[in-house]
C-alpha cells in the first residue's frame, strides 16, 4: 500500500457529490442480518487546513495513542471544552467569502480514527456495507488503509461496500472530515455551523440473497375501504402481512380491506419482506395522497396542517440526537395537538420518521439544500441555476427520496429551502415526480409554482393570506389552481408568537388554505457554563445573527414555552364554545378523520375561580366536521353573589401511545353572568399628620403624595405610571421592517426614560389627589396623570386617570402602575393562568385560582425580555397585599426592574435585588411576530388614548 505525502484535497472544492459511495437505497433495519454500531469514542486530531496532514493516519498500525478523543455521533466544536474550535451561527450569510466552489484555506479538518474488532461470529458469506448517516460537511473514508471514497451531503446517508476489506479481528476505520467544502454552499440553513460525524456509523452485514432496495406502495381507496399493497424490490422475494392474510410475491399487487393510515389514526400493519437470504420488517400504512379539485387530499379528504418546522437540536449535542430526544419531540408535538412537521431544512435522522409513522404526524420531508447567502448578490452564481451543480442536487434529491420513501407519514417531498429559483430545482422536481408520483412536491422559493404541487409561502401577513384564501391573489394560472400552505409562519422568537388564533380562523374559513407550520420547534441555545444558553456571537464569531437562532416553541431543554401552550389551544381538535347564561355547550369535531370516540367530556362550575361542582358530560360521538349542542346542568346557586363560570374539558378517555388517560386535549370556558365589580364607598378623609398624610390604612408622604405603607406592609416605591416594557424580539422586529419596529421607535421617543413631574398634592374631603405629568426628555408628548386615593376605612382605592398630550404616533408598550414591595414570594391570583398572556397570545389563559412564586412567574426566554404577565386578573395576593382590579388587569412581578431586564443579554445577567417589582397594567400592546412576520394586528394595539382604571388595596396579614 502506498500513500501520497502531499494529499490532494481537490475533492473538497469539487462540485460533484463525491465518489465511491453506493447508490442510495431505502433505510431499514434487518431482522436477521448482523450489524455493528461504530458509535462511541474515536481518536481525533484537528488540523487548521484541509491538507495539513498526509493520509498516513489511515494506514494500519498507525499509532494515534497521543490523539484526543471525541464521541461519535457528535460535533467536534461542541466537545473538548473549546480546544476544538467553536460553533458559528449565521442566519443566511455564508461565514466565508462567496467564491463558489472555493472555501477558505483555513478549513478545520478533523481526522477520526476507530479501531474495531470484527465479532468472531461475523458471518463470512455475503458482503458488508459501511453506513454514515450524517457527516458535516465533507468526508473521505479509508478502511484498513484502502480508500473507499469521499462524499458531501451532510444530512444524508452514504454507504460503501466493504465486504472485501473486512478482516477477522482488528480493523481500522479512518475518516477525514472537512468543515468547509463545495457542499457548504448548498447547506446555508439558518442554524449553527457544526462540523463532525454527527449521526450513526454502522457496519451492516449483507447476506447473500439479502434484500437490496425496495419501495413499499400502499395506497387506500376510500370509496371501497380497501388498500392496495405492492412492494417493488430489487431482489425478488415474498411479502407477508399476517393481520391482513397477505402473502404475495414482490412486485405483485394485492388489494384487501384495511384501516387506513392518517396522522389522526396512524394504523400500521406489521409485515415482512422475505428474500432468500434475509427478512426485513415492514411497517405499512395505507394512504393515498392526491391533488384534487385544487386541494391536498389524503384518503379522499382535504387535510388541514397544524404544523411546526423542526430542526434537530440538543443543547449539548447539537444535531446529534438520541432516540429518546427524538421521541420526546414527537410526544410533545402530539400532546400539544400538532399534526404535522416540516423537517426543516434537511432529512432528519431516519428514526424520527419511524416515530412520525408510529404516533401519527404528517411530514414534509425536506432536502438538504439551501443557498440563501446568494441573495446578497441577487442570486448571481446560484448553484441551483448552474448545470455544473445539478448532479449534486440530483444526488441530494435521490438520497432523500430513496432513503425515506417507505414512510407513510411523508406526504410531501420538499426540494429544499431558500435557494432562489433555477434549472437545478426543476431537474430535482422532475426526477422526484418521476420516481414517486404518489406524493406531492413542495418548494417555497418559487412563487410561480413552476415545479411544485402547492403554493407555499412564509410569513405572509394575515390580510394577504385572506386574499389568497379568497383566490384574489393573482399569480400564474398554475398557482391559482393550487392549494395554499404557509411552510413557515408565526415566528416563535422570544415572547410570542402573537396572532396565531387570527391565522387559524382564516385557515378554517377558506378551503384553499390548508394550514401552516410555525417557525420553529426549538430554541437552538447551546448550553454554556457562564451564560446558561449561548446564542450567536457568544463564541466570538466575526459574523453572526445573535439570538435569531432562539425562535422555538420549546426552550433549549425542551420545556414548552408559552407559545406552545397557546398553539395547543388554538389548534385544538375539538372546539368547545358555550352560551353560559343558558347553560348550553357547542361542541365541534374539527378533526379531518377521527370521530370523538377517543375523548371523554367533563364540565365544572367555578365560583370566584374555585370549582364547586363538576361532572361528566355526554357528548355524541361526532364525525369529523360535525357539531352538537349539549345542555349543562343547572348552575349551583351562590349566596355570596360571586362570579360564576363554566369550564368544559375534552380529555383522553383511555391511555394512548402518546399521553395517558385524562390528558386534556381541548377546553372552553364561558361565564354564567357578568363579573360583579368591587363596590367601594369612599368613607374616610385624608388626615395630615406632620410630614405624612393618613388615609384609612395607608400612610403617604405629604409633600410628594407617595404611598409609603398600607397597614403593616411597606411599599418600597409608590405606585406610579409605567409605560415601559423590556422590548421583546417581536417588538424589536426584523431589520428589514423599518417603519414598524416599535422597540426602536419607543426607545427613540424615550419611553424607557420617562420623567414624572409633580404638579400638585391635594388632600380633599374624601380623596388624596396627586397630579403629575409623565414625559420623556426632549419630547413634547406626555401623559397627564392623576392618582386619586380613597378609603373605606379598611381598604384603599387608587384610580388612575391618564390623558395623552401631544402628538402620539406610536402605541404604548404598556399602561399601568409599577411599585416595589420589600418582601414578597408566594403569589395567588384569580384570573388568567397558569402561564403568561398578552393581548394576542391569550387563548390558552384559563380563568381560575392560581398560585406561584415570584420566581415561578418568570418565563425563561433565552434572551431576557418582557415576560410573565398574567391576564384578566380579578385580584392578586402577594407580599401581604391583596389587590383587586376594576376592571380586570394584567399583573407582572419580578425581582429586577424592567430596565435591568431590558439590559440583560442572558438570563445569568439577571440578579435578584431586595425589592419585588410589581406591574399592574390596564393595557398591554400586542406581541405579533414581527421578528420575522407581521406585527400585532390593529385590534391589539395599545393606542395612547384617555384611560381610567382602579385598584383596591387591602392587607392579608
Ligand atoms: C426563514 C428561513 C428559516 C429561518 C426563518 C427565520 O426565512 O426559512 O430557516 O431563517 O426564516 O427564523
Amino acid at each position: 500500500m502506498s500513500f501520497r505525502t502531499t494529499p490532494s484535497v481537490d475533492y473538497v472544492e469539487d462540485v460533484s457529490p463525491g465518489s465511491g459511495a453506493l447508490p442510495p437505497r431505502a433505510w431499514y433495519a434487518s431482522s436477521d442480518a448482523r450489524s455493528l454500531s461504530l458509535n462511541g469514542s474515536w481518536r481525533f486530531r484537528l488540523s487548521a487546513t484541509a491538507g495539513a496532514e498526509d493520509d498516513s493516519f489511515a494506514e494500519e498500525g498507525y499509532d494515534a495513542g497521543n490523539w484526543a478523543e471525541v464521541t461519535v455521533p457528535g460535533h467536534w466544536v461542541l466537545q473538548g471544552d473549546g480546544a476544538f474550535g467553536s460553533p458559528i451561527y449565521t442566519n443566511h450569510l455564508y461565514p466565508f467569502p462567496v467564491d463558489p466552489p472555493y472555501v477558505p484555506t483555513e478549513n478545520p479538518t478533523g481526522d477520526h480514527l476507530r479501531v474495531f474488532d470484527l465479532p468472531s461470529d461475523w458471518p463470512s458469506d455475503g458482503g458488508a456495507v459501511l453506513r454514515f448517516d450524517g457527516v458535516e460537511s465533507c468526508a473521505r473514508v479509508w478502511l484498513n488503509g484502502t480508500e473507499l471514497g469521499e462524499f458531501k451531503g451532510s444530512r444524508l446517508a452514504h454507504e460503501f461496500a466493504v465486504g472485501e476489506l473486512l478482516k477477522p479481528g482488528s480493523n481500522v476505520l479512518a475518516v477525514r472530515v472537512h468543515q468547509w467544502s463545495a457542499g457548504s454552499y448548498l447547506e446555508d440553513q439558518d442554524q449553527w455551523w457544526l462540523p463532525g460525524i454527527f449521526r450513526d456509523v454502522t457496519l451492516l452485514h449483507r447476506p447473500s440473497g439479502g434484500a437490496g432496495d425496495f419501495f413499499v406502495h400502499a395506497s387506500y381507496d376510500h370509496t371501497a375501504g380497501e388498500g392496495t399493497l405492492c412492494v417493488d424490490s430489487d431482489v425478488d422475494g415474498r411479502v407477508t402481512v399476517p393481520a391482513l392474510d397477505i402473502d404475495v410475491a414482490t412486485g405483485e399487487p394485492v388489494t384487501v380491506a384495511v384501516r387506513p393510515w392518517t396522522a389522526e389514526t396512524p394504523k400500521l400493519y406489521d409485515g415482512v419482506l422475505v428474500t432468500d437470504g434475509e427478512r426485513v420488517p415492514l411497517r405499512i400504512g395505507f394512504r393515498t395522497v392526491v391533488l384534487e379539485d385544487g386541494l391536498i387530499k389524503v384518503n379522499g379528504k382535504a387535510v388541514l396542517f397544524k404544523g411546526v418546522n423542526r430542526h434537530e437540536w440538543h443543547p449539548e449535542h447539537g444535531r446529534a440526537l438520541d432516540l429518546e430526544t427524538m421521541r420526546e419531540d414527537v410526544l410533545l408535538m402530539k400532546r400539544h395537538n400538532l399534526n404535522a412537521v416540516r423537517t426543516s431544512h434537511y432529512p432528519p435522522h431516519p428514526a424520527f420518521l419511524d416515530l412520525c409513522d408510529e404516533y401519527g404526524l404528517w411530514v414534509i420531508d425536506e432536502c438538504d439544500l439551501e443557498t440563501h447567502g446568494f441573495t446578497e448578490q441577487d442570486w448571481r452564481d446560484n448553484p441551483v441555476d448552474d448545470d455544473r451543480w445539478t448532479p449534486a442536487l440530483l444526488d441530494r434529491a435521490a438520497r432523500m427520496v430513496e432513503r425515506d420513501k417507505n414512510h407513510p407519514s411523508i406526504v410531501f417531498w420538499s426540494l429544499g429551502n431558500e435557494a432562489g429559483t433555477g434549472r437545478g430545482l426543476t431537474a430535482m422536481a422532475e426526477w422526484i415526480h418521476g420516481r414517486d408520483p404518489e406524493r406531492l412536491v413542495h418548494y417555497e422559493g418559487d412563487w410561480n409554482c413552476r415545479d411544485t404541487d402547492v403554493y407555499s409561502r412564509m410569513y405572509a401577513f394575515h390580510d394577504e393570506v385572506e386574499k389568497i384564501g379568497q383566490g384574489l391573489d393573482g399569480g400564474t394560472r398554475k398557482r391559482r389552481e393550487l392549494p395554499f400552505i404557509q411552510c413557515e409562519y408565526a415566528h416563535a422568537m422570544g415572547n410570542g408568537p402573537g396572532g396565531l388564533a387570527d391565522y387559524q380562523e382564516l385557515f378554517e374559513k377558506y378551503e384553499r388554505l390548508q394550514g401552516a407550520f410555525v417557525w420553529e420547534w426549538i430554541d437552538h441555545g447551546v448550553r454554556h457554563a457562564e451564560l446558561g444558553y449561548a446564542y450567536g456571537g457568544d463564541f466570538g464569531e466575526e459574523l453572526h445573527d445573535g439570538n435569531f437562532v432562539c425562535d422555538g416553541l420549546v426552550f433549549p431543554d425542551r420545556t414548552p414555552s408559552p407559545g406552545l401552550i397557546e398553539f395547543k389551544k388554538v389548534v385544538e381538535p375539538v372546539r368547545i364554545e358555550g352560551d353560559g347564561p343558558n347553560g348550553i355547550v357547542h361542541v365541534t369535531n374539527k378533526q379531518d378523520f377521527a370521530d370523538l370516540s377517543a375523548l371523554a367530556f367533563e364540565w365544572s362550575c367555578q365560583v370566584d375561580g374555585e370549582t364547586v361542582e363538576s361532572g361528566s358530560l355526554a357528548v355524541p360521538v361526532l364525525a369529523p366536521g360535525e357539531s352538537a349542542e349539549v345542555k349543562l346542568p343547572e348552575p349551583p346557586v351562590d349566596g355570596r353573589g360571586g362570579e360564576r363560570q363554566w369550564t368544559v374539558r375534552a380529555l383522553l378517555a383511555d391511555d394512548t401511545s402518546w399521553a395517558a388517560k385524562g390528558h386534556v386535549v381541548a377546553w372552553g370556558q364561558f361565564a354564567v353572568g357578568a363579573r360583579p365589580l368591587p363596590s367601594f364607598p369612599a368613607t374616610d378623609r385624608p388626615v395630615p399628620d406632620g410630614g405624612r398624610i393618613t388615609l384609612g390604612p395607608a400612610g403617604f408622604d405629604a409633600r410628594t403624595g407617595a404611598l409609603l405603607s398600607i397597614g403593616g406592609v411597606e411599599v418600597g416605591a409608590t405606585p406610579r405610571l409605567d409605560v415601559w416594557r423590556a422590548p421583546t424580539d417581536n417588538d424589536d422586529g426584523a431589520e428589514w421592517q423599518t417603519d414598524t419596529r416599535y422597540g426602536t421607535l419607543w426607545r427613540t421617543l424615550g419611553l424607557h426614560r420617562m420623567r414624572h413631574r409633580l404638579i400638585s398634592v391635594e388632600a380633599g374631603d374624601d380623596a388624596l389627589t396627586v397630579h403629575t405629568r409623565v414625559a420623556p426628555a426632549a419630547r413634547e408628548v406626555g401623559l397627564d396623570t392623576v392618582y386619586r386615593w380613597t378609603s373605606d376605612g379598611e381598604r384603599l382605592r387608587l384610580t388612575v386617570s391618564v390623558t395623552p398630550q401631544g402628538d402620539w404616533t406610536v402605541p404604548l408598550p404598556r399602561l399601568g402602575v409599577r411599585f416595589g414591595l420589600a418582601e414578597a414570594d408566594r403569589v395567588e391570583w384569580f384570573g388568567g393562568g397558569p402561564g403568561e398572556a398578552y393581548p394576542d397570545t391569550g387563548k390558552a389563559s384559563m380563568v381560575g385560582r392560581w398560585q406561584s412564586t415570584v420566581d415561578g412567574l418568570q418565563t425563561p426566554y433565552v434572551r431576557p425580555q418582557e415576560n410573565g404577565a398574567r391576564a384578566d386578573v380579578r385580584w392578586v395576593e402577594l407580599g401581604g397585599l391583596r389587590i383587586e382590579g376594576d376592571p380586570e388587569f394584567w399583573f407582572t412581578a419580578r425581582r429586577w426592574t424592567t430596565e435591568q431586564l431590558d439590559a440583560a443579554r442572558h438570563r445569568t445577567d439577571l440578579a435578584a435585588g431586595d425589592t419585588v417589582w410589581v406591574n399592574l397594567d390596564h393595557g398591554q400592546h400586542g406581541i405579533g411576530s414581527q421578528s420575522c412576520g407581521p406585527g400585532p394586528l390593529p385590534q391589539y394595539f395599545l393606542k395612547a388614548e384617555p384611560a381610567e382604571f382602579s385598584f383596591v388595596f387591602s392587607t392579608t396579614r
